[in-house]
């Protein structure tokens, strides 16, 4: 296995003004479809399904929420943290009579990477965070065909 393989290496993404032109791109990468996202003069990579269930983030809005910049998944509105890929929702407590409606963090839930410019081109570095994060699983095999045999069902009906 090459290094480029085994995920060790950064990938290749495109050259960096022709990504701020496009504003997002997604690539296949070491078995990972990754979103990468340019706002603001910042660079951000994410998997690109949403690990709440699935669906693809490349069209969400970018809105800040409780002063962090987040994707809204385009189909149930969750919010996830560009910088870190944190869950995040507003709710009120129930326990408290009257209260305000306040941000609350359900942890890291995206797999976030690592972009890195080197003379006009950005690279993707694959996140080695070796525990299992949510949107993980949106990026097997299983999911791919779950995927699949979806598509192909509603092209019968
Ligand atoms: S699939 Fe993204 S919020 Fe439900």
């Amino acid at each position: 296995m090459s290094a480029e393989e085994s995920g060790e290496e950064p990938y290749f993404i495109g050259r960096k003004e022709d990504i701020i032109q496009a504003k997002r791109v997604t690539k296949f990468l070491n078995g990972r479809d990754i979103l990468v996202v340019h706002h603001d003069g910042k660079f951000y990579a994410m998997d690109e399904h949403c690990y709440h269930a699935g669906s693809s983030l490349e069209n969400g809005d970018i809105e800040e929420f409780n002063n962090k910049l987040c994707i809204v998944c385009p189909k149930h509105k969750y919010k996830i943290t560009l910088a870190e890929g944190e869950g995040i929702y507003k709710a009120t407590n129930p326990k408290e009579k009257n209260s305000a409606a306040r941000w609350f963090s359900k942890g890291i839930k995206q797999r976030v990477h690592t972009v890195m410019e080197v003379n006009g081109d950005i690279f993707v570095k694959i996140s080695e965070v070796c525990r299992f994060i949510e949107s993980d699983y949106y990026q097997t095999e299983e999911f791919r065909q779950e995927k699949s045999a979806c598509v192909s069902d509603e092209s019968q009906s």
